[in-house]
């Protein structure tokens, strides 16, 4: 089998990690893995896991990291992570961004991190729509279902999350400064990471996310 393919999509609240990290998994052929759909899957499923997350999500805190290191590492073990994964919404702290450093050693790792000022991540989170049965994202402005209420690619109900409350998103936002833009800082230090202008139409950002990431490949690029 082919060595171990690992991409990290960094960024705040809203910046568009799921909208992209869904589309670059559909065209790599890599799993998508997102800590807070593994969170918001084990609300709906009513699991002790959900029940302790539960309070965190709800306020716009992050989970505690034992929490979210086990239940990762346990998602990233499963067959079909064998030939790679693609990261969204982890690693959140500098404690994950090392524990993963350390589990990574030696594999090739793409770190790319979409940057939007704060004024616009508010706009999106607070217009955003989500597919309950397919988690497809819609934007009441930027991305409109064509039928109100309803997701183009399934036909499943669409639903505002929770945690999309722009009181909660501000909380979101404080929590990425405070405790996430330290961690993105450790990789640039690192020399190992790529900041993509994610203010650009969805189509521009995912085109140069797979620039960067064309370009990364052609010059190697290790943990
Ligand atoms: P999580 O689900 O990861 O939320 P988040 O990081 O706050 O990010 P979002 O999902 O809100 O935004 P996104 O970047 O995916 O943007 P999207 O593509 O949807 O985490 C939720 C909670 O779980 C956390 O608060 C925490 O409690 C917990 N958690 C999760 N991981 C954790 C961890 N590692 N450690 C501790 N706790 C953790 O886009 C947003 C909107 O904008 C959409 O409507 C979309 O249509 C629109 N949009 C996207 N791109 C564009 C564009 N280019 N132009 C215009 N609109 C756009
Ligand atoms: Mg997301
Ligand atoms: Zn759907």
């Amino acid at each position: 089998m082919s060595e171990q393919r690992i991409l990290i999509l960094l960024g705040p609240p809203g910046a568009g990690k799921g909208t992209q990290a869904s589309r670059l998994a559909a065209h790599l052929g890599l799993p998508h893995v997102a800590t807070g759909d593994l969170f918001r899957e084990n609300l709906s499923q009513g699991t002790a896991l959900g029940q302790r997350a539960k309070s965190f999500m709800e306020s716009g805190k992050l989970v505690p990291d034992e929490l979210v290191l086990e239940m990762l590492f346990d998602r990233v073990s499963r067959p079909d992570c064998a030939g790679g994964y693609l990261l969204d919404g982890f690693p959140r702290t500098l404690p994950q961004a090392e524990a993963l450093t350390e589990r990574l050693a030696g594999l090739s790792v793409s770190t790319l991190s979409l940057e939007v000022p704060d004024d616009q991540l508010v706009e999106r989170a607070s217009g955003r729509l989500l597919c309950k049965s397919c988690s497809n994202i819609h934007h009441a402005t930027f991305s409109p279902p064509r039928v109100a209420g309803v997701c183009d690619a399934c036909g499943g109900e669409l639903y505002r999350r929770k945690d999309d409350d722009p009181a909660v998103v501000r909380e979101r936002l404080a929590v990425f400064h405070e405790q996430t833009q330290p961690m993105i800082d450790y990789y640039a230090r690192q020399g190992s990471l790529e900041s993509i202008d994610g203010t650009q139409s969805p189509d521009d950002v995912f085109a140069s996310l797979l620039a960067r990431l064309d370009a990364g490949t052609s010059a190697g690029g290790r943990a």
